[in-house]
């Protein structure tokens, strides 16, 4: 490898963070863990902490910050103890680090993830959602600071490399010819439960993903197909693409991670075991490619490879992204936030499967949409879907 690369890894006690982790440990000369930062896994940072001893650790959560601080000076370790979003922030903007690797979920990955774009590093996106909240602002952050964006979602990651010409944010691909993107999904675990049996379905089935190994919520997102929905809209602001030229595609083996199509008859698609460490070991490496610990693929095992239209009657998620992606402004923040907040009631048995769909639609029918053009904006208009979506749940319980 060319150089050595210095990271932060914001969320490395989550799906993404482990994975990644695993990836350098196969590399350890060439990159070197700089900080890493949780949300209240105090027992999984300070392990991870005694085996990586970063310069810093982050814990949002203020009084697991404490903990942790408290834990490493017992065992004699250097890493500075950071709290709150100001610690993430500072360890997103570092001097000594090149490389951030966004694996945060939600919401709270907005602010460290802009401030990497801002501070012009090389950024690992999984964070899907700071960019469906923050679009344009985020683009424009990673353009004019020199920021460089690489997609670690595995459909953004395949998309990424069949276009041997993109730059994430830079051009049009319509310039180089490529006239549709098929953007492969999986279907979840309920791609053929009959739909009369949706009302039943518990957070446990919902959880348990055919294919990937993934975090509550994006295993959620799977199930009701609010995450294909959501990577429409990050495709279109990660490779400058019109929503109308993305076309999900179900693709039960989760083998074809997506496809470009040019207007010369050809598809080009990447193919690959499920596993995120091969999209990761990607963007580490890029434009090299390094060993990732992945089995490599058995086409003759596979054999068969199955692609099908999405049912928008069974996932009613993926119509509701489309629709909050042509209204534009801040129906596309509203739309994040009342899906945090319902699939987090739903996770606690607070409500139903079908109520999800139903809660965001609710919210986006309520909400007035406004010009987002700031962050204030950004956060303005998350603050008040998630009180409208709060309100909506509170007041189903008391009646
Ligand atoms: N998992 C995948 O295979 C996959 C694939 C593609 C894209 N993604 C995307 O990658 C992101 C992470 O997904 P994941 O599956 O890795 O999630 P996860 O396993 O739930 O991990 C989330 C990470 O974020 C941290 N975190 C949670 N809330 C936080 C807060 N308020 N402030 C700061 N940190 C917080 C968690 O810390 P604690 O451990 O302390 O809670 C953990 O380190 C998501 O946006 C997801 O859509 C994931």
């Amino acid at each position: 490898m060319s150089a050595s690369r210095s990271i932060t890894i914001l969320g490395s006690t989550g799906s993404i963070g482990q994975n990644t982790l695993d990836v350098v440990s196969r590399h350890r000369d060439n990159y070197r863990i700089v900080a890493l930062t949780a949300n209240t896994d105090v027992d999984t940072l300070e392990k991870q902490c005694l085996q990586w001893q970063p310069e810093y650790a982050v814990m949002s959560d203020l009084s697991s910050a404490q903990q942790l601080a408290d834990k490493l000076k017992n065992g004699g370790l250097a890493t500075q103890v950071l709290a709150g979003v100001e610690g993430l922030q500072q360890v997103s903007s570092l001097e000594q680090v090149d490389t951030v690797v966004a694996g945060i979920v939600g919401a709270a990955g907005l602010l460290p993830t802009l401030t990497a774009a801002e501070s012009g590093k090389r950024i690992l996106l999984a964070n899907k959602e700071a960019l469906v909240m923050s679009g344009q602002l985020f683009m424009d952050a990673v353009r004019n600071n020199g920021a460089e964006l690489l997609p670690v979602d595995s459909e953004h990651n395949a998309i990424f490399q069949c276009m041997p010409h993109a730059v994430p944010g830079m051009a049009a691909p319509e310039q180089h010819g490529v006239n549709r993107i098929l953007l492969t999904a999986s279907g979840g675990p309920f791609r053929s439960t009959p739909l009369d049996h949706f009302g039943e379905i518990t957070p446990e089935q919902a959880v348990s993903h055919p294919n990937w190994v993934m975090g509550q919520k994006i295993s959620v997102d799977s199930a009701t197909m609010m995450n294909k929905g959501l990577e429409v809209i990050e495709a279109h602001w990660l490779f400058t693409v019109p929503q109308q030229l993305i076309e999900v595609v179900i693709h039960p083996q989760s083998i074809v991670h997506s496809m470009v199509s040019y207007n010369d008859g050809s598809i080009l698609a990447q193919l690959g075991n499920p596993d995120m460490r091969t999209p990761i070991a990607h963007c580490l490496a890029w434009p090299e490619r390094i060993d990732s610990g992945v089995e490599p693929l058995d086409i003759f095992d596979v054999a068969k490879l199955e692609f099908e239209k999405p049912d928008f009657q069974r996932f009613p998620c993926l119509k509701l992204c489309n629709e909050a992606m042509q209204a534009g402004g801040s129906a596309s923040v509203a739309l994040n936030a009342a899906n945090e907040i319902a699939v987090e009631a739903f996770l606690h048995k607070r409500i139903p499967f079908t109520a999800i769909a139903a809660l965001i639609e609710s919210v986006l029918s309520q909400i007035t949409i406004t010009d987002v053009n700031s962050l204030d904006d950004i956060l303005a208009a998350d603050l008040s879907a998630r009180e409208l979506a709060q309100s909506h749940i509170n007041r189903s319980q008391t009646v």
